[in-house]
């Protein structure tokens, strides 16, 4: 649609930005929803975010998400939290207040598990989950599992002193597997949660043997490039329900998108479809 004087604004900072896929998420709700509004791409180079964050506001933005790298940049930048955006230590949704000052979310765990809930409603919730990786995305799916209500949580990572940290945060929920050892770790779990880069484009494949996983657990890839990654293809081939990031991708940007432009967006087959379209399979 055209885009009036009154147009609201938002856009998603990055450094390089070119590869998101964020514009066209909610370029795909702005038009579906009829909107008058902007959401734009904003390179930002990492000495800039803080001048950056100032000036954005001053510019009329409302609001805007954070990619790579500048999500703990981000997180010092606000001036007041989520008490997700806290937990997990990073921010990927800021929203300007009233009096011009910058509220910071995380919505990634919350992106995490609404993908979840909306494509297996009856996902194992009383098994364990076995997470690999101890990043950022590994934290967001230690949050959103915690709050779910899954109370053991298999940690396994390659670095183990990551892991180790990472379970430390939630130690009534997670325990810490060896690397080597966690094939044998889905034994019994309801759920596999792939955060490591392994299985995107251009990285090795997550070498895991998926035979001691019950037939009715769940396997989560949060890549989502390619859509099927080894793992995932490995997952259906065992007649496992299996998942990509994709679904991950557009749920985290709701809540944003909700508080800039004034609609609950819907993650629809329609929106999937026309985001799958420049994705590799
Ligand atoms: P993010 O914040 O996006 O989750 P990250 O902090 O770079 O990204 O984490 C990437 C994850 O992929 C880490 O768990 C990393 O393991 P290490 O902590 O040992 O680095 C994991 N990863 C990356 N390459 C890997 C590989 N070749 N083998 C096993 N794990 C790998």
């Amino acid at each position: 649609m055209m885009i009036s004087g009154a147009a609201r604004l938002a856009g998603v900072a990055g450094w390089p930005i070119s590869h998101s896929r964020s514009p066209a998420i909610h370029g795909y709700w702005l038009e579906a929803y009829d909107i008058d509004g902007a959401y734009v791409p904003l390179a930002i180079q990492p000495n800039d975010v803080e001048e950056a964050f100032r000036a954005l506001p001053k510019l009329g933005f409302r609001g805007w998400n954070v990619t790579l790298p500048h999500k703990e940049a981000a997180f010092r930048a606000v001036d007041e939290r989520s008490a997700a955006a806290e937990r997990i230590g990073a921010v990927n949704t800021v929203t300007v207040r009233e009096d011009g000052s910058l509220h910071g979310d995380n919505t990634d765990a919350y992106g995490f598990i609404a993908n979840l809930d909306q494509r297996v409603p009856d996902w194992p919730k009383d098994r364990p989950a076995l997470v690999l990786g101890a990043g950022g995305a590994a934290r967001a799916a230690c949050f959103a599992l915690a709050e779910a209500g899954v109370a053991n949580i298999r940690l396994a990572n390659r670095t183990a002193d990551r892991a180790k940290a990472l379970a430390a945060e939630w130690p009534e929920h997670a325990e810490v597997v060896a690397w080597e050892d966690r094939a044998a770790a889905a034994d019994g779990a309801g759920l596999v949660v792939n955060t490591t880069s392994l299985g995107m484009q251009g990285k090795a494949p997550l070498e895991m043997a998926l035979d001691a996983l019950p037939a009715d657990a769940v396997v989560y890839d949060i890549v989502y490039v390619p859509l099927t990654t080894p793992l995932v293809h490995a997952a259906k081939v065992r007649g496992n329900r299996a998942l990509d990031g994709l679904g991950m991708l557009l749920h985290q940007a709701t809540p944003g998108f909700k508080r800039w432009f004034g609609r609950q967006p819907s993650v629809t087959e329609d929106l999937i479809q026309s985001i799958i379209k420049d994705i590799p399979q």
